[in-house]
Formats: structure tokens, sequence, C-alpha cells
């Protein structure tokens, strides 16, 4: 994000999901290889093969009222080889390429801090807790590109409700995981691991805040930040944190990665707002990715279109002091 500048991927590097379900064997065993190759020579043996987009499973899922209608998913092989996932590597490509290394099974999430009693969950649990929901949502990074993601999940406050806050919880700090033998980049990216974001109480309450377990009828793919992330379509996409390990309800605003590394570039809020421009850039448009060329440039809207479900938390407020 702060490293490096999108770029376009050509479509000749562009896998079909078929061939990518077919290599699902070979990549689990190609994995087993790389990991037992990572040791002193971790970043320098960080090469895989291209088709490292994880296969996934089938979701159940039921149709939401939250869904965003009107617009056109983005495809496939775009939300999963154009990504942010900076624990492998910064190139938009990165990912895909990389992020067979994560191991998600077995995978649970701790909750503690302001709590009736410290918890965790199995991440199958967290699966059945709710219904999965297939939510289309608009995707703006503060990059200034975007994307349509039908993604699965159902709203993180019916997790909420399981975590028994106490009134003193007045946001939610949600950490990623950190694990130097999977994601050996964190050494060479120079930002305060883990990946930490967080939200004020009625942000994470809100309905649109989307507890994200699949995105196209699928589990995550690795590179999207399975087994479980968060979404929130009207902030910038750092706000979004992957493969989440820890959720803390807390008394006092938590740090931010990208906030803490670059205070005056990423704020605590991050609502996407067309009309605060980044220091480096304007935020008044957006690239959309994969789209054709007369419909690639975009205006950016307000809370990402959101507005009507989420201008209410923020009334008062100045939205340039509090960007
Ligand atoms: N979460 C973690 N743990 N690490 C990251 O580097 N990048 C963020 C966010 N969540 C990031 C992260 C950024 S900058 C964006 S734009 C979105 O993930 C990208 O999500 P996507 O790759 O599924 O589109």
């Amino acid at each position: 994000m702060l490293i490096r500048k999108p770029s376009d991927i050509p479509s000749s590097e562009i896998t079909s999901k078929s061939d990518y379900m077919d290599r699902r064997k070979f990549m689990t065993a190609a994995a087993a290889v790389g990991v037992a190759a990572l040791g002193a020579d971790r970043l320098k043996n960080i090469a895989s093969p291209r088709e490292a987009v994880h296969a996934t499973e089938k979701l159940a899922t039921v149709p939401s009222k939250y869904s965003t209608t009107g617009v056109t998913p983005t495809s496939f092989e775009d939300i999963t080889t154009y990504n942010n996932f900076y624990e492998f590597g910064t190139g938009k490509t990165d990912p895909s390429h990389n992020a067979w290394r994560l191991k998600t099974s077995p995978w649970s999430v701790k909750v503690e801090g302001e709590v009736k009693s410290k918890k965790e969950f199995d991440i199958d649990a967290l699966m059945k807790m709710h219904p999965l929901e297939e939510r289309v949502y608009r995707h703006r990074c503060v990059e200034a590109w975007s994307m349509v993601i039908p993604w699965i999940g159902y709203s993180f406050s019916e997790f909420i409700k399981q975590c028994e806050p106490l009134s003193s919880a007045r946001y939610v700090q949600f950490l990623s995981l950190d694990d130097p033998k999977e994601e050996p980049w964190i050494y060479s990216v120079n930002l305060d691991w883990p990946y930490s974001e967080g939200l004020r109480m009625d942000e994470a309450m809100n309905p649109l805040t989307l507890f994200t377990f699949g995105l196209y009828g699928q589990t995550l793919p690795n590179q999207d930040g399975a087994p479980v992330r968060i979404v929130l379509p009207w902030k910038y996409g750092f706000k979004s944190a992957k493969s989440l390990v820890k959720i803390r309800f807390v008394k006092k605003q938590p740090r931010t990665t990208w906030n803490e590394s670059a205070p005056n570039e990423y704020g605590f809020y991050s609502n996407v707002n067309p009309n605060v421009d980044h220091p480096r850039w304007s935020q008044k448009y957006e690239r959309v990715i994969g789209a054709p060329f007369w419909k690639a440039r975009q205006p950016t809207l307000m809370f990402n279109g959101y507005g009507d479900q989420v201008a209410s938390m923020y009334a008062g407020m100045d939205l340039r002091k509090n960007f």
C-alpha cells in the first residue's frame, strides 16, 4: 500500500477456475515440500508455483437483504490474483503465489478483553453459528481501485452476541495470524506485526459488518484471508483484516497497522470519502479492476455507496479530521 503502486495482471497470467481446482492435489503436495524447504534460506526460497490459489470447499448460503443490487461482480480470477496481503508479499500477485503456505486447519479464533469470560471458537463452530448469507459488496481500496465481491458470511453482530462483551467494551480489535514459518514475508515488510485493525463498537454491530468465510459460493481462498476475515464495505479495504486469530473487546481505541505506520495517510476511521484526498493521490475516482476500458474509471461514492446504512453513525463528526 505504502510501498508499491498497483499494476495490472496480464490476462495470459490468469488461470481459469477449473484449472485451480484440478491443481489442488498437486498444490497440497507442493506446499508440504515448500514448507520443509523453508529454513535458513527463508527469504530466498519463497518462489512457488504460479497456480498457488488454494482450492476451496463449496458453501451453502441463503440470500441476503444486505446484498448490493445493480452491480456486476468482478471475476473470481481477478478477486484471487489481485490482492493486498502483506504477510505474503507486497506485490498484487504475490499472495496468489505465496499464500499456499498458510495452514488453515486446524484454526480457532480467541476472544478476550472486556468480555464476561475468555473464549476460543473453532472455525467449524464459527461457520455454523448462524446461516451463511451471500452478500455482494463493493470493495474500495485506499489505492483508488475497486472490485465487486460476492462474499459469504453473516453479520458480525451475531458473533458479538456469543462473545458476551461487557458494557466497558467500546472498541473491537482484530488481529491476524503472524506466523513467520507460514508467512516469512513479514520479515521483509516494515510493519508492526501482527496486522491489527479496529472498530468502534457501533461500527462492529452495524449489520453490514460481515464476518466472512467465503466468496463466490466457496470457502475463502487463502490469499483473500482464509479461513475467516472481516469485511466492511463502506471503509477502505485495509480495515478488513484477514486470517483472524484473535478478537479483543477493549476500552480504548486500539492500534491499527496502517494508522500506526503512517498516521497522516491512514486514519482510524478510513470511511470511503471522495472529498478527502490521500496526501499522495485523489480519492475522487477509482479504477474498476477487470472492467472494460469505457467503464474502468468511475467516481467514488461517499461511504462507498452505503451511506443510507452507515452515515448516521458519524453524525456530528468532522470526517476531514476523523478520516
Ligand atoms: N489483512 C492482513 N492481515 N494483511 C494485509 O496486508 N491488507 C488489507 C486488507 N486486509 C491486509 C489485510 C488491504 S490494504 C486490502 S485493500 C484488503 O485486505 C484486500 O482484500 P482482498 O485481497 O481480498 O481484495
